[in-house]
């Protein structure tokens, strides 16, 4: 007979309980109790399909999945004593609801194992991540073409290598972070796609003897299929890297553009003022305003990569089918989802919130000679110069101008005839930042017009 303290659920073998830290290392209750509302989903799905396929009966089906409701209430109320005895969620539920509905209870877990349970509620809340990701980035989209659309003219120094490049416009930077956000987007919902197929039914790891109807369990949860192969339902975890992984490469984006915020809210370069909701202050110097929000979307990205590495190493070595290292793969994916949301919805509210400095990015915009390429292609297309030589001769007018300490267009005719005798009062006319990026009218280009027409295509995109 087992022993009063060995486990209610698989304790038949055992004569004794578990060591108290085997119960500690072995419990996932502390955290996979997150799942609980999928964890009842997937149950009474299941239960509904025993019933409509003759393995249990309606009355039993009916009571487990009317108790199930019942849990749930009291875990959603906070009433639930979870155990840790009792290991997980899929326990925890299954135990609670003997006490409430006794003996029909032990019959939900026929035809099924926790190896397909669990990947089938794990699933499901990745699945719910990964659509508020999606709502959560097309939040922050709608914000940056918003900005855009307001900016659209407005002119600001571009920049590789941080030094000053060409002018660009404030709505073709915003709409730069568009397309990255856009991508992530379109990679959250190619990883649902892909995951959307029901690990449930495929039981401990080879399927079952009872004439289960695994289209209707995965029908009944949203599933687009159920899974193809039993070994393969239960181990994998690709969802949950994929999620990771498109996690990771939006952080990254997240990071980028933070890292911009950080530097353009400085007193050195004036870009943006970003609102005091979004701001903190110091404890000790009075004059402070500090991005924080920036600096810590910049610093997500790291725990985020590192759920995704950390996962990655769990599962790089296991056997097929599961193996209870996969119990580590949901610790890393609530923390990475949880920062992921939050920093999505930081950098929309710093977005929505903040006030780019026009005066500023335009007094910028002329800097470092930015217009000097423009000098150049007037050259190519006005004199026929080859590009090369164009080059050639727009340096030494930068070198001229840096000597004395003044922009491009301040050097005057005569300077310029000094080093190419061709060049004509017209030359003025690209020397101007506006001209310059009004003149950048290629498909995807900074001229504003350009950046209109993207605005235009992004709200038709989102609606
Ligand atoms: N708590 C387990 C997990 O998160 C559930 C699956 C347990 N399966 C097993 N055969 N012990 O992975």
């Amino acid at each position: 007979m087992t022993d009063k303290t060995s486990n209610q659920m698989w304790g038949g073998r055992f004569a004794a309980g578990p060591d108290a830290i085997m119960e500690a290392i072995n419990a996932s209750i502390g955290f996979d109790q997150r799942m609980a509302a999928q964890d009842i989903a997937g149950s009474r799905a299941h239960a509904a399909m025993l019933a409509a396929t003759g393995v249990i009966t309606n009355k039993d089906a009916e009571a487990i999945r009317e108790g199930l409701l019942t849990v749930l209430s009291e875990i959603e109320s906070g009433q639930f004593q979870f155990s840790t005895a009792l290991e997980d969620i899929h326990m925890n539920v299954e135990a609670r609801l003997k006490e409430i509905i006794g003996e029909p209870a032990g019959r939900l877990h026929t035809g099924r194992s926790r190896n397909d349970q669990v990947a089938t509620d794990f699933k499901l809340w990745v699945r719910d991540q990964l659509d508020a990701a999606a709502k959560g980035l097309e939040a922050l989209i709608g914000a940056l073409v918003e900005q855009a659309e307001a900016g659209a003219e407005w002119v600001m120094p571009g920049f590789t290598h941080l030094q000053v490049a060409q002018p660009v416009t404030w709505g073709h930077h915003m709409m730069a972070y568009v397309e990255m956000f856009g991508r992530d987007l379109s990679r959250v919902r190619d990883a649902r796609a892909r995951m959307n197929e029901s690990p449930l039914g495929a039981a401990a790891l080879a399927g079952t003897s009872f004439p289960i109807d695994r289209d209707m369990t995965a029908a009944a949860l949203g599933f687009d299929r159920p899974a193809a192969n039993s070994l393969d339902a239960v181990s994998d975890r690709d969802f949950a890297l994929e999620f990771l992984s498109v996690a990771s490469i939006c952080a990254m984006h997240l990071s980028r553009f933070a890292e911009e915020l950080v530097i353009w809210s400085s007193a050195q370069f004036r870009f943006v003022t970003l609102s005091d909701r979004f701001s903190t202050g110091s404890s000790i110097m009075p004059q402070k305003k500090n991005p924080d929000a920036a600096e810590l979307i910049r610093a997500k990205v790291g725990r985020i990569f590192g759920a995704n590495t950390a996962l990655m190493m769990v599962m790089k070595g296991l056997p097929l089918a599961y193996s209870k290292d996969m119990q580590e793969d949901k610790e890393q994916v609530f923390d990475a989802a949880d920062n992921w949301m939050l920093a999505l919805a930081a950098m929309e509210g710093m977005v929505r919130d903040m006030t780019a400095n026009r005066d500023s990015l335009a007094a910028a915009a002329g800097s470092g000679f930015s217009t000097a390429t423009d000098l150049a292609d007037w050259m190519v297309r006005v004199l026929k110069v080859p590009f090369r030589d164009a080059h050639h001769v727009t340096g030494a007018l930068v070198a001229m101008a840096e000597a004395r300490g003044v922009d491009l267009p301040d050097l005057s005719l005569a300077d310029m005839k000094g080093v190419h005798d061709g060049i004509t009062e017209d030359i003025f006319s690209v020397l101007g930042v506006e001209n310059s990026v009004n003149s950048r009218l290629s498909y995807g280009g900074t001229a504003p017009a350009q950046v209109r027409a993207q605005v235009a295509r992004w709200k038709e995109i989102l609606g």
